[in-house]
């Protein structure tokens, strides 16, 4: 007998159900997979069919208390995916907004002791509770803008039971927040203060001490590092993500952010899952990234927000076949937003893409970025009930009607989380 239907969306205008190549390439980014007047049936947390309204409509056994969604001519997407957060913190760093519209850069900001060593020295001393507290609300702002799965990384802790402090905010939050949190260790975020002048100590700690509590008790799936020049230098990178590697962890990479120090090729090189910012990547980083299965996680609201004049070269990318996603970085430090699909803005003045290509960026190639290619990011039959209900009759406006909330409805594996309107 066919399963009974628990939730069920019709007269959607826009189906964006991006069935089609996992990942998306070169001109396949502009294919969404678009059925119109589209109609979607779930039971419980799966997706069981994607077809036309009247078809979904007619052959449906609706269970007792079925949701019955009107999308009213509306478009509906995939819950869309941030593949690169920093949302663990508890205070924040308007003073080095305002140093930086005073002309101050980034660097300078972090090398006076402010940027990420401050969010240390106020992290360390913050109960676990206010941590908690505060990023469930930074989660429940992702979700009202249609975010339904979010990479969280550690990296202001930088000793082994802060760095655990943060891990563990992210599980518990995993485990009771609608949002799927995929947890990554960001122990080589900084050289934190207490080993400014050993740094090869830390990074002992780091690799002796830190990766394996980390794997041992289960508390992160990929382990990321901040490639740059006066961060970690690119032999320093491939040391410890070796380690981390061999110790069970895929990898991720800030590579190439702020200089082009060859973050792009080591990624390549270790065969990580994906090598994100790349503003500065070399002619040779992006033939690299291009050959291997490495994903190019692009952070334009970084480079907004740092109020840079270079975005990373996402079209030359897309050209030489580079899988590109979007994501909003969320931190206190250099980009903090919430919306993902503002970065679609971002992207489409800045970046020149498409709205499809942005919105294939969010989805499905996002998906790709956190190793979940295929599982989720798409409506396709027997994949999660993911889905957002927007308040637009075409999907080009993401981009266009910026800087407000455009969510509607929330689905999160077949449940309604969010009903903004
Ligand atoms: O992705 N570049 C390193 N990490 C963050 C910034 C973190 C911070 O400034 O707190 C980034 O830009
Ligand atoms: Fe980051």
């Amino acid at each position: 007998m066919d399963k009974k239907i628990t939730l069920l969306i019709k007269n959607i205008g826009q189906l964006i159900t991006m069935d089609g190549p996992v990942p998306r390439l070169g001109n396949d980014l502009n294919n969404l997979g678009i059925i119109e007047n589209g109609g979607i049936a779930v039971a419980g947390n799966e997706i069981i069919n994607v077809s036309s309204s009247d078809e979904i409509e007619g052959k449906s056994t609706l269970s007792d208390d079925c949701i019955v969604i009107d999308a009213d001519r509306a478009v509906v997407t995939p819950g869309l995916i941030d593949p690169h957060t920093h949302p663990v913190f508890s205070m924040t760093r308007e003073m080095e907004f305002e140093m930086r519209i005073a002309g101050k850069t980034y660097m300078e900001i972090a090398n006076a002791g402010g940027g990420i060593r401050a969010s240390v020295r106020d992290l360390r001393s913050t109960p676990k509770e206010t941590l908690i507290n505060k990023t469930k609300h930074r989660l429940d702002r992702m979700l009202s803008y249609g975010v339904t799965t979010v990479e969280a990384k550690s990296g202001y802790g930088l000793s082994t039971d802060s760095e655990i402090k943060q891990l563990e905010v992210i599980k518990e939050l995993n485990q009771n927040h609608p949002i799927d949190l995929i947890p990554t260790f960001l122990g080589a975020h900084e050289i934190p203060d207490e080993y400014r002048e050993n740094r090869e100590e830390y990074i002992n700690i780091l690799i002796n001490e830190m990766i394996p509590k980390v794997v041992e008790n289960n508390l992160a799936e990929f382990s990321d590092i901040f490639t740059e020049e006066g961060v970690y230098n690119t032999e320093e990178s491939r040391k410890i993500q070796q380690a981390a590697k061999d110790a069970g962890l895929k990898l991720k990479f800030h590579a190439d952010e702020l200089k082009s120090v060859g973050g792009a090729e080591l990624a390549a090189e270790l065969n990580a899952t994906s090598a994100d910012h790349l503003v500065y990547i070399s002619a040779a980083g992006i033939k690299a990234i291009a050959k291997s299965k490495t994903v190019a996680v692009l952070l334009p609201g970084t480079t907004f927000s740092l109020a840079g004049k270079q975005y990373a070269p996402a079209r030359k990318m897309i050209e030489e076949g580079v899988v590109v996603a979007l994501s909003t970085d969320c931190n206190p430090g250099s980009s903090f937003s919430e919306s993902l699909p503002f970065m679609t803005s971002l992207a489409a003045l800045q970046m020149k893409l498409t709205a499809a290509e942005a919105i294939s960026a969010i989805t499905v190639n996002s998906a790709c970025a956190i190793d979940r290619g295929g599982k989720i990011g798409q409506i396709i039959k027997g994949l999660p009930a993911d889905l957002v209900v927007w308040d637009m009759a075409d999907y080009r406006e993401m981009p266009y009607h910026y800087g407000v909330n455009l969510v509607k409805k929330v689905i999160k594996n077949g449940k309604l989380v969010a009903n903004n309107c």
